[in-house]
């Protein structure tokens, strides 16, 4: 399943999936995120996905999180897109609101207990979340 708001831009996925013969598999949702984890959640879906990618609106993260937590099963994986944030995250002159979101989110995650993490220094940093 992939979710997104914007028919413009996953036009262009939609190319590229036809390409690699994969279209079939994906089930594009385009609505806002959130509503459409939620609707997940609430048709019983819980538990059941094995993977979750985060890498929309940052200042939706931790909302994401959540609801991918309860998405993936035992064992799943989430993985969180710019995490570094053009290393504004470590840069105390950096005080804008969707870098604090981030920062924060990453001081989340470093202390929840219901995972077990990774993170990745590549491109703009990646946080592998295993659920416990
Ligand atoms: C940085 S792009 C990443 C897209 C994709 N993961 C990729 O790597 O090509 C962020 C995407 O989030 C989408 N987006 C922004 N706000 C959203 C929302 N509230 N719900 C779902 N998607 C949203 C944008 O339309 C955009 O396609």
């Amino acid at each position: 399943m992939a979710c997104d708001v914007s028919e413009e831009y996953t036009a262009i996925a939609q190319r590229y999936w036809q390409q690699a013969g994969v279209a079939h598999k994906v089930d594009l949702r385009i609505a806002p995120a959130l509503e459409t984890l939620d609707h997940l959640l609430a048709t019983g879906e819980a538990n059941t996905f094995d993977f979750a990618f985060i890498d929309a609106d940052k200042g939706n993260y931790d909302n994401y999180y959540e609801r991918s937590l309860q998405l993936v099963r035992p064992g799943g994986l989430i993985v969180v897109d710019n995490v570094l944030w053009s290393g504004r995250v470590a840069d105390p002159q950096a005080q804008d609101e969707r870098t604090a979101k981030i920062r924060a989110f990453n001081q989340k995650l470093h202390a929840d207990q219901r995972v077990t993490l990774s993170m990745l220094a590549i491109a703009d940093g990646l946080t592998l979340v295993l659920k416990r």
